[in-house]
């Protein structure tokens, strides 16, 4: 019965390899949608240190310094999100992250500092903002990131009078040519000196002894995207904070709970999730806009040309601290025109298929069935292209990227001068940006 057994899988084994390649393919491709869900995707860059991690005893190391000047961040780009899966499901979908990358810099850098001014001078409380229990720990988080641009970004950030634990620092940015005086006692809540030398948006989280819970304490959020502020989820717990998220209660509450429970400052980890809108605007984008703002947003879609529409990637990070441990979640938006993106073996298909064959509560969250069928043309004719360039055939198996997060073009041994320029597509949509039409409330 045994030599039976074994001669059987033999013959499957060496019927399997000696198939045609595109039986092969449909095999494995069919496989993985059956059981992707029990493996974490493949990613990228490099492999080893993308693996997700949950607790690692090795404390943090300080960040690799990064010699770049102000100059050569004119033309200095983020790492290539593209963070696209299919099959889709509502995961964690978390990296280790490589502390190098915590707070990253681009030549949009300008654009964000002058913004997060701008929306702390119009909006206030309603995007920066802090309970008594946040101050402590957005302390400790300024102290955090100015250590961290000082030591990653050495021609950046220069320190011009350093008086100690007790007395605090001075310090240059060299980027907007403004001195932080960061000396106690603080002239400023500490989350403002923070959004003036970092892009990305702080939520600070603290886990309530007497019920075991996260709640946000302090956030300075500029640039959450949609029709939300701060002022609605200051105070409240993860739980409350994800109530409209779909999937969330099924799908992630319980190991974000898990995780956040076994989380320690050596642990720091990255997401990143998408949408799309057809504009740049960091503060709300025309997608998620409200009719009162916009009353008829339809037509606002219709006037742009598909050709304008732009995947927002929101780029996560989680880390604690080690003395007040605070969770910091940071979010960042990256834009990436559809445009520039087209001749990416499977991106225009891959985005095609979640628009439309998406988690339906994903579709609706992300407001893909508003403007979908007004875009849709567009990616077919770009699907059509890359069949016809040879960049993919109507065989090739829909499927998240080897590279994911990341595009199929970005290198592993990440280049320390020039970032990630796409080496295709040289993109700055700062002017177009400025074209926008702004609605009152962005
Ligand atoms: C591992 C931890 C976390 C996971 C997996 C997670 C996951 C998600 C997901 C899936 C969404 C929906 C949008 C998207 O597709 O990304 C979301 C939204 C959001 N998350 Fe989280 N999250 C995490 C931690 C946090 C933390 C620590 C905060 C801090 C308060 C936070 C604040 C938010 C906010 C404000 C939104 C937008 C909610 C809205 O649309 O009203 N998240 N999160």
């Amino acid at each position: 019965m045994l030599v039976i057994s074994i001669i059987l899988i033999c013959i499957t084994a060496i019927a399997f390899y000696t198939s045609p390649k595109k039986f092969k393919d449909s095999y494995i491709s069919k496989f993985n949608d059956k059981f992707s869900k029990y493996f974490r995707t493949p990613n990228s860059t490099p492999a080893s240190s993308r693996k997700p991690s949950y607790s690692s005893n090795e404390p943090l190391k300080d960040p690799t310094p990064l010699m770049i000047t102000p100059d050569q961040v004119k033309n200095y780009d983020d790492r290539p999100w593209r963070p696209f899966r299919w099959p889709y499901h509502q995961t964690m979908s978390i990296f280790k992250l490589d502390m190098n990358h915590w707070l990253d810099m681009d030549k949009y850098y300008w654009r964000y500092i002058e913004e997060k001014k701008r929306i702390w001078m119009t909006y206030g409380k309603e995007n920066i903002d802090w309970l008594p229990e946040g101050y402590e720990p957005s302390f400790e988080l300024m102290q955090i990131v100015t250590d961290h641009m000082l030591k990653r970004y050495p021609l950046l950030f220069t320190l011009v009078e350093d008086k100690g634990e007790a007395g605090g620092k001075i310090v240059y940015n060299e980027l907007t040519k403004e001195t932080l005086d960061m000396t106690l006692p603080l002239k400023e809540q500490p989350l403002l000196y923070v959004s003036k030398m970092a892009k990305e948006d702080f939520y600070v989280v603290l886990k309530n002894p007497k019920d075991d819970l996260h709640y946000l304490v302090a956030a300075a959020v500029p640039f959450p995207g949609g029709s939300f502020g701060i002022d609605s989820k200051l105070g409240q717990h993860l739980d409350v904070i994800h109530e409209d998220v779909p999937y969330y209660k099924e799908k992630l509450k319980r190991s974000m709970e898990r995780w956040f429970d076994r989380l320690t400052p050596n642990d720091p980890v990255e997401r990143a999730s998408w949408y799309i809108s057809w504009d740049h605007k960091l503060k709300v984008n025309n997608v998620y806009q409200l009719p009162k703002f916009v009353p008829d947003l339809k037509a606002d879609m219709e006037s742009m040309d598909p050709k304008d529409f732009n995947v927002r990637v929101e780029r996560q990070t989680l880390r604690k601290l080690p003395k007040s441990g605070a969770i910091i979640f940071t979010n960042h938006p990256v834009f990436y025109s559809i445009e520039e993106m087209k001749d990416e073996p499977l991106v225009p298909s891959l985005i095609r298929k979640i628009l439309y064959e998406g988690p339906q509560d994903i579709i609706k969250y992300k407001n893909f069935d508003f403007f979908r069928d007004y875009i849709v043309g567009y990616l077919d004719s770009l699907v059509k292209r890359q069949i016809d360039l040879g960049i993919i055939s109507e065989d090739t198996p829909l499927k998240t990227l080897p590279t994911y997060p990341f595009a199929h073009w970005s290198k592993t041994d990440f280049d320390l001068v020039n970032g990630w320029n796409n080496p295709k597509e040289k993109v700055n949509y700062l002017q177009k940006a400025k074209e926008e039409k702004v609605h009152k409330n962005q």
